[in-house]
C-alpha cells in the first residue's frame, strides 16, 4: 500500500493508491480495525470507483465474511455483531423526501454503529461534523486513489493511526 501525506491547515489528508480490488478491501479491513462506534464514514466517487469494494473490506474487518453488496433496493443494509453494527447506506437513488423517513440521525447516533455511506453528498445537510470522508477516484492508469479527510477529533485519530 503506497501512501503519502498532505498537510493542510486544520485538516489531515491521507492518500492511498490501490492497485486492485483486493487491495481496496485490505484498506477497508485495516480501517475497520481502527473504527470505534459510533463512527460515520462518507464515501464519495463515481460509479465503479470502489466504494462498495471498500465497504466489503470494512465488513470483513468487522468479522463478517459474507459478501457485502450494494443495498440497491432498501438503501440500508445492517450487519450486526454483539458489539458493533455496520450500517451500509447507498444514497444514490434516494429522493430528497425519502431522507426524512430514513431516520439517518438514528443510525449516526447508535452507540454501536459504524455507518458507511455511499453517495454521502446526497445527505450533505444531515451529516455529523465528526465524520471521516473518503474520496475515491479512478486514475488514468486504472488505479484507484483514496483520499481520506478527517472531520473532528475522533476521525482525526483514525487518520493519524492509518498513516
Ligand atoms: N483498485 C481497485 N479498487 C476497487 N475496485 C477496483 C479496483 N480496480 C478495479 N476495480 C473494479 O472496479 C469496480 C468497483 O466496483 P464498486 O466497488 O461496486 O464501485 P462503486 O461502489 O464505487 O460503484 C469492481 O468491478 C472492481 O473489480
Ligand atoms: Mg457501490
Amino acid at each position: 500500500m503506497h501512501s503519502t501525506r498532505n498537510q493542510g491547515p486544520g485538516t489531515k489528508n491521507q492518500i492511498f493508491i490501490s492497485k486492485s480490488e483486493e487491495q481496496t478491501r485490505r484498506i477497508g479491513k485495516a480501517l475497520a480495525q481502527q473504527l470505534k462506534p459510533p463512527s460515520v464514514l462518507c464515501l464519495y466517487g463515481p460509479m465503479g470507483s470502489g466504494k462498495t469494494t471498500l465497504v466489503q473490506g470494512i465488513a470483513r474487518g468487522m468479522g463478517f465474511h459474507g459478501r457485502a453488496v450494494s443495498p440497491t433496493f432498501n438503501l440500508v443494509r445492517e450487519y450486526r455483531t454483539w458489539k458493533k453494527t455496520l450500517y451500509h447506506l447507498d444514497l444514490f437513488r434516494v429522493a430528497s423526501g425519502e431522507l426524512y423517513q430514513l431516520g439517518l440521525e438514528d443510525y449516526f447516533s447508535d452507540p454501536k454503529g459504524i455507518c458507511v455511506i455511499e453517495w454521502a453528498e446526497c445527505a450533505r445537510a444531515w451529516l455529523p461534523q465528526d465524520r471521516l470522508e473518503i474520496y475515491l477516484a479512478v486514475q488514468q492508469n486504472g488505479l484507484r486513489k483514496l483520499k481520506f479527510r478527517a472531520g473532528r477529533i475522533h476521525s482525526k485519530k483514525i487518520c493519524a493511526i492509518l498513516i
